[in-house]
């Protein structure tokens, strides 16, 4: 890329890829998991500690950060990382989506959206420029292009009308981001569930160009068996040589789903989320560690797990400080649940770099289906 962000691809097996990116900041490993710090915080973790897990990379978002404490601000401290205290590569979406599902009385037309903040009830506006903008105050190392994600169900032709103005602010996006040296810019395909539709977004972001291209749209309420059909052929239509970006995904099934059907890079406030409902993720599944199985238990919440909540702690310690409340159960679980995502893709990682993805596969769903001890 241009931009002085590069993607090496270091090996395939099937359609699953390996690689590295590589930025001023720092490589990211692909396929890469980000943990989402909406508001520039990963919820109960230091940083350190989330770098700990193996993270990366991490996103942000645009519609938080704008509202508060304002991308003017984080600029005047110095930019998102120092601000946060993360110094590796941040990703930041657009701010379109988190409108959409977040804030309040939107008007949307093709100049952008007006809304009102879910914060204060403010009114504010956001279009492709004023994105591009923000991200830059930010000093995100890869920006997002500003799009319109349809709320589904929707009919082809909303979905289709929508897309086309997403691919004219992708063209916009990409005007006012201008040249930036060591930043990267992500064009953002949508279409629903419509191969056609999908066809014809990838072409127009192809024709403007991209340092990376996602795939946005999914993980709306399709279920994961029509979010698959669209993975069966939608990363093929983008270029082999950039990075591809799974918007929003997933459960741990979802993501390697994704992998093999060659997605590079995903996010998901999951393992983040559902840490602080005392709900964890482990090679058998999910275990809900509120359950009175668990009251007595010293046995650790998975023993082949390495993270300080499984090292540690007993489960029976882990459901106390959940049913107490206490804020070590949040943080406690999402070290585990990130530990446990990056291990995920490190996994992975090394399955498709000695071309045993289908082996690793069966394995996963194997040990899933076993259940919770
Ligand atoms: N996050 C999850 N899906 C999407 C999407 O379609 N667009 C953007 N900008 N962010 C997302
Ligand atoms: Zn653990």
């Amino acid at each position: 890329m241009a931009s002085g962000i590069s993607f090496t691809l270091n090996g395939t097996d099937g359609k699953a890829r390996v690689g590295v990116i590589s930025t001023p900041r720092g490589e990211i490993r692909t396929p890469a998991f980000m943990p989402v710090g909406t508001a520039a915080t990963v919820k109960a973790m230091m940083p350190e500690s989330v770098a700990a897990t193996g993270a990366d990379i991490l996103l942000g978002n645009t519609y938080h950060l704008m509202l508060r404490p304002t991308a003017e601000r984080i600029d005047r401290l110095g930019g998102l990382h120092r601000f946060m205290n993360w110094e590796k590569p941040i990703l930041t979406d657009s701010g379109g989506f988190q409108v959409m599902s977040l804030a309040g009385l939107r008007k949307l037309t093709e100049e952008g959206v007006t809304f009102s903040s879910h914060v204060d009830g403010s009114r504010h506006f956001v279009s492709p420029e004023r994105s591009m903008e923000i991200q830059k105050l930010l000093g995100s190392d890869i920006v997002m292009a500003f799009d319109e994600c349809p709320a589904l169900p929707a009919t082809e032709e909303t979905v289709a009308q929508s897309m086309r103005m997403s691919m004219r602010w992708a063209q916009r996006s990409r005007d006012a981001f201008g040249d930036r040296p060591g930043h990267a810019l992500f064009g953002i395909q949508q279409g629903g569930v419509t191969e056609s539709l999908r066809g014809e977004s990838a072409d127009a972001l192809r024709a403007i160009e991209f340092d990376g291209y996602a795939i946005g749209g999914l993980a709306v309420g399709e279920g994961q068996e029509a979010m698959f059909g669209v993975l069966d052929y939608a990363p093929d239509m983008l270029p082999t040589d950039k990075p591809r970006y799974l918007m929003g995904v997933g459960k741990p099934d979802d993501i390697v789903g994704a992998v093999k059907r060659g997605v590079d890079m995903m996010d998901c406030v999951l393992p983040s989320r559902s840490g602080r409902t005392g709900q964890a993720w482990t090679h058998r599944g999910q275990v809900n560690i509120k359950n009175a199985r668990h009251a007595d238990d010293p046995r650790p919440l998975d023993e082949n797990c390495t993270c300080p909540a499984c090292s540690k702690y007993s489960r029976a310690y882990l459901h106390h400080v959940f049913r107490s409340q206490e804020m070590i159960s949040g943080m406690l679980l999402t070290w585990h649940n990130l530990h446990y995502y990056q291990e995920l893709m490190a996994g992975m990682r090394a399955a498709i770099a000695a071309g045993r993805f289908a082996a690793f596969e069966a394995d996963f769903h194997a040990k899933r289906a076993q259940g919770d001890i």
